[in-house]
């Protein structure tokens, strides 16, 4: 009997190629650690969606629902227009399953250089709490008199009192339990009425929850994660700022190789199901994916960084509660980043999941 189903969503380009070694790493640690695990195989992705015209049949995603935690490679080809795949499936995926956090940490590992001057494993490693179901990502706006001299469009930002405050109480937890400093980071100098907004409620959150705030302007703080990143510790921003900020971050951290994401509902929606319809039995999944893209042009040479979805499937584990097997599978994917550059794919993967099955002492197989 497995313990936990677990949805594979392998998606496009290196996609298919990182998420086997990722498996073998959680399969590894589901043995050594001694829980059971059913991978589910969804093909969702470019090909479905030319041979079917699909992103994300309601079907799948009704099966999806049942899981409990969805790892996805990348989405995206070339022969896909842009944003089909991205919208239809993986922000669809975020809305639906109301994944209101994108937890992004940026953490520079040993042995993997930070293009920043003097910096070294240590100087960088802060979390990003993104919030992950609002803001401009909604899809709110349109356009009129398209193609014209007199075109008009809109894209307009939605910030609700409960999305921003789940998000912030969520974040305010996590500075709580590391070093309890939390950074806002907004543009409240413009965006006056959003700022505002989010300002207010932080201040009560972190009053609340007892961490110190802090604030910076989403340009400010580009600067300061280049010019001295230890200020920071948690960063708790709106869904674009976090999506630059985190590429940003990915940068000073040595690359997306080892940049992994957690797109979170970790439970309690701050109201927003229960108001929206009927509450859900459990939580909904969450899905762990690594911040890199599809990279089509170097899929199928096994020059991919495997170790991106590795730490994303470490925080997977993380989120089920097998805190071991998530340790394990983290220090499996930083024992390899030494010398990686002269690996596969595969043998990186191979050589994680050794890392990960060794040591410690094998429960026996089949009790379960
Ligand atoms: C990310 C990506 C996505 C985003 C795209 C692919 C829709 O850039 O996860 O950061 O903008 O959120
Ligand atoms: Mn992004």
């Amino acid at each position: 009997m497995a313990d936990y189903t677990i949805a594979c969503l392998p998606g496009d380009g290196i996609g298919p190629e990182v998420v086997a070694e990722a498996r073998k790493a959680v399969d590894a640690a589901a043995a050594r650690f001694g829980f059971g695990l059913a991978w589910v195989d969804y093909d969702l992705g470019a090909d479905r969606w030319l041979r079917t015209g699909e992103a994300l049949p309601d079907t799948a995603l009704k099966e999806l629902r049942d899981a409990d935690a969805i790892l996805l490679g990348a989405v995206g080809r070339p022969d896909v227009p842009p944003g089909v795949l991205e919208r239809g499936l993986l922000l669809r995926l975020r809305f639906e399953l109301d994944l209101y956090v994108n937890l992004r940490p940026v953490k520079l590992y040993p042995a993997v250089a930070s293009p920043l001057a003097g910096v070294g494993p240590g100087d960088v490693d802060l979390l990003v709490v993104r919030e992950n179901t609002e803001g401009v990502y909604v899809g709110a706006g349109g356009v009129v008199h398209r193609g014209g001299p007199a075109e008009v469009a809109t894209e307009t930002s939605i910030e609700t009192r409960v999305g921003v405050e789940r998000c912030l109480r969520y974040a305010a937890a996590r500075a709580k339990e590391r070093s309890g400093r939390l950074t806002l980071v907004h543009k409240t100098n413009v965006l006056v009425h959003a700022g505002d907004l989010w300002r207010r409620a932080a201040g009560e959150v972190a009053a609340e929850v007892g961490v110190e705030l802090d604030y910076a302007h989403a340009d400010a703080a580009c600067l300061y994660l280049v010019g001295d990143p230890g200020r920071f510790d948690v960063i708790v921003t709106d869904n674009l700022f976090g999506d630059i900020l985190t590429d940003l971050g990915a940068a000073i951290a040595g690359g997306l190789g080892t940049a992994a994401s957690a797109n979170l509902n970790p439970g309690g929606s701050g109201g927003l199901m229960e108001r929206s319809g009927s509450p859900p039995a459990k939580p909904p999944p969450s899905l762990f994916e690594p911040v890199h893209g599809s990279a089509p042009d170097i899929a199928g040479t096994g020059k991919a960084n495997p170790v991106a979805a590795v730490l994303s499937a470490a925080l997977l584990l993380q989120h089920l509660g097998e805190r071991a097997a998530a340790a394990a599978v983290e220090a499996g994917a930083v024992a390899v980043l030494q010398g990686a550059a002269g690996y596969s794919t595969q043998a990186l993967g191979d050589r994680i999941a050794t890392a990960v099955a060794g040591g410690g002492h094998r429960p026996p197989r089949g009790g379960r």
